[in-house]
């Protein structure tokens, strides 16, 4: 895992769209992996930057959403379809119908769930997954003690997630109570791994994941199994870790 540590959110957006725009250069048809979450959304905005500076072209990109509400209408302002498209797809000029979104509406979830996992594969994999982590160490909806080789499937969200979530929301009631996320075997099929965190808050789930056990109740921590898992992190966010010093280090000695 590399762990990059930036003075404010503004920055970790800079660093992490640079990872992105690498991990992506010189291809026709860059498939990604998709976040929604207030976390990437300085990413998305310096990619946008960077593609109306023309340093990058998304048109021809396809995209693969991490999650979706069960139950909520893909045209509902809410949805995560309708949140990919204002906050990534139009920004960056890439193409709606290449963008797919986990059907939480179909009247057979896992039939939609399985033809999601075939589109993925059909594209060739996806070459950078953007994340963001959840208070609870969750990635996508992978709540805690999701299996490490899950797919994507239904979960059962956790009154936490849902708590946190409640701020999107009117009232706490109509926050939906399950969803259909890319399973953590999804995510870790990614060539690459782009995780952005920012805040106090995430803090103490941060130091779980970058320097905990690998463990189904930090769902997060399977990263360290990843060959290529960039964290990028503020000050803030990176103020648990133990080994911060020694991350500001590498990111300042790298070899010539
Ligand atoms: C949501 C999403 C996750 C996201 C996480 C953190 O529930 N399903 O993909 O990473 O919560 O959100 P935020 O970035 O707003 O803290």
């Amino acid at each position: 895992m590399e762990v990059v540590i930036c003075p404010d959110e503004e920055q970790v957006g800079a660093v992490a769209a640079d990872r992105v725009i690498t991990q992506i250069a010189g291809k026709h048809t860059p498939v990604l992996g998709l976040a929604t979450g207030t976390s990437p959304l300085n990413l998305y905005a310096e990619l946008q930057r960077r593609s109306a500076a023309g340093d990058v072209d998304f048109s021809h990109a396809l995209g693969f959403a991490l999650d979706e509400y069960v139950g909520l209408d893909p045209q509902h302002p809410l949805s995560y379809r309708q949140t990919i498209d204002r906050t990534v797809v139009k920004p960056l000029g890439m193409t709606p119908e290449r963008v797919r979104v986990p059907n939480g509406f179909a009247a057979d979830l896992e039939a939609a769930a399985n033809e999601f996992e075939d589109a993925i594969v059909e594209a060739g994999g996806v070459d950078v997954q953007i994340l963001g982590i959840g208070s609870n160490g969750h990635i996508g909806f992978n709540e805690p003690t999701s299996s490490f080789s899950s797919r994507t499937r239904v979960k059962t969200l956790t009154q936490q997630t849902r708590d946190d979530n409640a701020r999107f929301f009117d009232d706490d009631e109509t926050v939906p109570t399950h969803c259909v996320s890319q399973g953590l075997g999804t995510i870790m099929d990614a060539r690459n791994l782009v995780m952005v965190a920012s805040g106090e808050k995430k803090a103490d789930v941060v130091a779980a994941m970058i320097e905990g056990p690998v463990t189904a109740m930090c769902p997060a921590s399977l990263l360290q199994f990843h060959r290529r898992a960039f964290v990028i992190i503020d000050e803030a966010a990176a103020s648990k870790l133990q080994y911060a010093e020694y991350f500001r280090h590498v990111a300042s000695h790298q070899p010539a």
